[in-house]
């Protein structure tokens, strides 16, 4: 079964169409990016060069480690041709010019290989056996609550619409699409599309490609072996969803994108509220567009994508802060976790390892307004009988 991938709203289409150029460097960036990463290894082999005699001596396994990383360079590089031949026929309504031939290669900035980095590390997180750990902290908590909420006996799930904003490679939403919600994943950065396109659309084989996420860490390796080893993918079968399942991603601005007021029946946000530079408008646009009685939950921390970019607004708020504003909307908690340990893009062998220390919240927008027609929130308009369900 092939998805309908992108649902071309007029807004992702505009969306597709104003960043066409992009669109285009990132495919010549991922095809150059082999350049950049082999560079680096033969900057690591002129520095061992360096060195007496003696000390290279006494590294016997120096050179060939790094004739392994070469060799699992060129591997990833069959992968991300792989993804970028594929994601050429994305947009299928959608004429690609002269001007913008992928093949046309240009070099890559120390950001792009950093946001292609994130890209294949995703791949561990979303769809490989060794990211189990990972997804079970975060998104099965999310997985599970929709079940609770909105459960399989008691209501057509095919009708409960759920949006997964900022969907990286799309794990999170296709569990969600494959007990039969209906799901649709949003996601703007061209590197997630194009490898969630691959991912969901061209892979039907449980861990049939390989991939070496690891090698572009030099640094708290315990093994020379670590940096090199290999993950395969995908752990399960992406097209085994159920026949009927109503299941899209859309890309482009989430902010954009979502303009419809009360479409949803659910939001799942996932270590995405601080990707914001305003997270007063991500709450604002998740409260017009869930349906009245609709819920929102979220898990994540808060590390403000935009805090130390030099000219970008950035508004970072605690989560006391978030969590008053939320209120002050009119949602209404229904669920609050304020410690839900989880990592992100983990490598399990490395000896710097980050682990968040989430929450997990889950609020209501209420069936019958509080605000009656004006979306905007006033101080002073918090419900006092506001129900707030604590649990750990
Ligand atoms: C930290 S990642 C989390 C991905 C996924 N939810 C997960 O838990 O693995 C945040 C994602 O949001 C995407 N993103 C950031 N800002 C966005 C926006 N305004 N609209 C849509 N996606 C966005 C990023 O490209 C990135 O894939």
């Amino acid at each position: 079964m092939l998805l309908v991938y992108m649902v071309l709203t007029l807004k992702a289409v505009a969306f597709i169409q104003t960043n066409r150029l992009h669109r285009f460097s990132c495919c010549s960036w991922i095809l150059n990016s082999r350049i950049h990463v082999h560079e680096r290894v033969n900057r690591a082999e002129r520095q061992f060069r360096c060195l007496p005699d003696h000390h290279q001596q006494l590294l016997t396994n120096f050179i060939p480690n790094l004739t392994k990383i070469r060799y699992c360079i060129d591997r990833n590089q069959e992968v991300l041709q792989a993804i970028v031949h594929n994601c050429l026929h994305m947009f299928e309504n959608m004429e690609y010019g002269q001007d913008c031939d992928p093949k046309k290669v240009r070099p890559s900035s120390t950001f792009d290989m950093d946001k292609l980095k994130s890209t294949l590390k995703q791949f561990v997180r979303d769809w490989s056996e060794a990211g189990k750990a990972e997804r079970d902290s975060c998104y099965k908590p999310i997985v599970e609550e929709i079940q609770r909420l909105f459960p399989p006996d008691q209501c057509d799930v095919s009708q409960v619409k759920v949006l997964v904003p900022g969907a990286g490679l799309g794990r999170l939403a296709w569990e969600i699409a494959h007990l039969g919600y209906s799901c649709q994943g949003n996601e703007w950065s061209f590197f997630m599309l194009f490898s969630s396109n691959f991912v969901l659309n061209r892979c039907d084989k449980e861990n049939a490609l390989t991939l070496y996420p690891w090698i572009h860490q030099f640094s708290n390796n315990k093994m020379s072996s670590d940096q090199t080893r290999p993950v395969s993918f995908p752990d399960v079968n992406p097209q085994s969803l159920p026949a009927d399942s109503d299941f899209s991603m859309v890309a482009g601005d989430f902010q954009e994108v979502y303009s419809d007021p009360e479409l949803w029946d659910c939001v799942a946000t996932c270590f995405f509220i601080d990707t914001a530079h305003n997270v007063l408008d991500y709450i604002e646009t998740i409260w017009n567009i869930l349906k009245p009685g609709g819920v929102w939950m979220n898990l994540g921390p808060l590390l403000y994508h935009y805090e130390n970019m030099a000219n970008e607004l950035s508004i970072e708020l605690s989560y006391e802060e978030i969590k008053a504003v939320i209120l002050k909307y009119g949602f209404v908690l229904e669920l609050e976790r304020e410690s839900v340990p989880s990592t992100y893009t983990e490598n399990d062998r490395s000896m710097l390892k980050y682990l968040y220390d989430c929450v997990f919240f889950i609020v209501r927008k209420p069936a019958e307004q509080l605000i009656n027609g004006d979306q905007t929130p006033k101080d002073g308009q918090i419900k006092d009988s506001l129900q707030t369900k604590k649990s750990t």
